[in-house]
C-alpha cells in the first residue's frame, strides 16, 4: 500500500474516504468527535500539498434513502471548527452538480459530500455508483479504518477503478498498532475483553488465545461463562445457547496454558432502569445470583485481581466495558480498569470498540493511552486475522515479482 508521502496530489481532486460515523446526543449535537479529529492529519497534509480534498463518509444506516436525520451537514460544521477554515458541504455525493462543484474548487479547499449511504449503490458495491464516484476522483485515499471491513462502493468498488491510491495516516496507524504491536507484543501481553456478547467476540478470543499471556473477561459476556461453570446468573444478560462455546474456550485456554480469568464477584441489582439511569437495590455477590437480579459490574475482589494483572503487563489490549458504566453505581469496574491501564506507562496500551473508548473519554483517562482505535467491528475483524476489503483494495502489485 502506498503512503500519503508517495503520492503527488498538487492540484488534483483527491477523494478521501473517511469514517465520520459519529454519535449524536438527543439534542442532535455530536457527542464524540474522536473520529473527526482522527482524520485531521490526513486532511491537513493533503491541503498543505495543494490538493482539492473531497471527503466522503457514511453516517448511520439510512438504508439507501435520503433521510435528513443522517445528514453529514452538522459534521461539516464541526470539521470547519476544528480545521479553522470553511468546509464546503455538498447536498449529494454523486451527479452532475457535484461533479461541477468539485471541479470548480481551489487547491487546498475541503469539500464534504453528503452521506454515501443515501444511495443504495454504496452498500451494494454497485459498479455504476462506483463509476459515479470515480468521476469526482483523480487520486483515491482511504482513511476510514472504521469502515475498512465493509466491501462497499467507496471502500472497494471505487479504489478498484483508480490507479493512484494510498492509505491515509489514520489507516496506516491503526494497522501498525493493531497489527504490529499485537503480532510481536512486548510481554506479558494482557487482553481484557468485555461487552455484552460472547458471540461478538468469539473470533477474537480464538485468535488472541494464540498470542496473549493472559485474558481477563468482564461485562455481560462473563455471565455466559458463569453459566458454563454451572452458576445461576438470575436475570443477567447472557447467551444460554453459547454455553458450549464458552466451555470450549475455557478448555482451549487450559490446554494452551493461558491465564483466562473470570470475575470472582459481581455487583448485582434488582431493578435496572436504563432510561432513568437507576439500579434499585444493589449488592456484591460471589456464586449464584438470586432469581430476578442482574449482574451490572465486576465486584471489588475482581477489580483487585484484574489490577494485579494490569500492573506488570507490557502490552495491553482492551475491548469492551466491565459493566454498565453509563449508570453511575455500575462504573467502578470499568473506570478502575481504565485508570490502571492509563497509569501503566511502561506498557503499550491499545483500546478498541466504541464503548471502551467512550468510557476512557468519560473518565478522563485518554492521555495515558498509547492508541485509541477508531474501529469497532473493523478492529475486531482485523484482530481475528480477517482481511479487510478496504485495505486489500489499496494493495498494489509488486512489479518485481
Ligand atoms: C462503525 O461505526 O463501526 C463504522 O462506521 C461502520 O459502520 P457500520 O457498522 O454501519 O457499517
Amino acid at each position: 500500500m502506498k503512503t500519503l508521502r508517495e503520492i503527488f496530489p498538487k492540484g488534483k481532486r483527491v477523494f478521501v474516504r473517511v469514517d465520520f460515523n459519529v454519535p449524536f446526543d438527543s439534542e442532535g449535537n455530536i457527542s464524540d468527535s474522536t473520529r473527526i479529529e482522527a482524520a485531521l492529519p490526513t486532511i491537513r497534509h493533503l491541503q498543505g500539498e495543494g490538493a482539492k480534498v473531497i471527503l466522503a463518509s457514511h453516517l448511520g444506516r439510512p438504508k439507501g434513502e435520503c433521510n435528513p436525520q443522517f445528514s453529514l451537514r452538522p459534521v461539516a460544521a464541526e470539521l470547519a471548527r476544528k480545521l479553522g477554515q470553511p468546509v464546503i458541504f455538498l447536498e449529494d455525493c454523486i451527479g452532475p452538480e457535484v461533479e461541477s462543484a468539485v471541479r470548480g474548487i481551489y487547491d487546498g479547499s475541503v469539500v464534504l459530500l453528503e452521506n454515501l449511504r443515501f444511495h443504495p449503490g454504496e452498500e451494494k458495491n454497485d459498479s455504476e455508483f462506483s463509476r459515479a464516484l470515480d468521476r469526482l476522483t483523480e487520486i483515491y485515499v482511504n482513511d476510514a479504518f472504521g469502515a475498512a471491513h465493509r466491501a462497499h462502493a467507496s471502500t472497494a468498488g471505487l479504489p478498484a477503478l483508480v490507479e493512484e491510491k494510498a492509505g491515509g495516516f489514520l489507516l496506516q496507524k491503526e494497522l501498525a498498532y493493531l497489527g504490529g504491536k499485537t503480532e510481536n507484543p512486548e510481554r506479558p501481553f494482557l487482553v481484557i475483553l468485555g461487552g455484552a456478547k460472547v458471540s461478538d467476540k468469539i473470533g477474537v478470543i480464538d485468535a488472541l488465545l494464540e498470542k496473549a499471556d493472559s485474558i481477563l473477561i468482564g461485562g455481560a459476556m462473563a455471565y455466559t461463562f458463569s453459566l458454563a461453570q454451572g452458576c445461576q446468573v438470575g436475570s443477567s444478560l447472557c447467551e444460554p445457547d453459547k454455553v458450549d462455546l464458552a466451555k470450549s474456550i475455557l478448555a482451549s485456554a487450559r490446554e494452551m496454558g493461558i491465564k483466562f480469568l473470570l470475575p470472582v464477584d459481581h455487583l448485582i441489582s434488582e431493578k435496572l432502569d436504563f432510561k432513568a439511569s437507576t439500579t434499585g437495590e444493589t449488592q456484591i455477590i460471589e456464586g449464584d445470583f438470586p432469581e430476578g437480579w442482574s449482574g451490572t459490574d465486576i465486584g471489588p475482589k475482581t477489580i483487585a485481581l484484574y489490577l494485579q494483572e494490569i500492573g506488570p503487563a507490557r502490552t495491553i489490549l482492551w475491548n469492551g466495558p466491565m459493566g454498565i458504566f453509563e449508570i453511575e453505581p455500575c462504573r467502578k469496574g470499568t473506570f478502575a480498569v481504565a485508570e490502571a491501564i492509563a497509569r501503566n506507562t511502561e506498557a503499550t496500551s491499545i483500546i478498541g470498540g466504541g464503548d471502551s473508548v467512550k468510557a476512557i473519554n468519560m473518565g478522563g483517562f485518554s492521555e495515558g493511552i498509547n492508541f485509541i482505535s477508531t474501529g469497532g467491528g473493523a478492529s475486531l475483524e482485523f484482530l481475528e486475522g480477517k482481511s479487510l476489503p478496504g485495505v486489500t483494495a489499496l494493495e498494489i502489485m509488486d512489479q518485481s515479482v
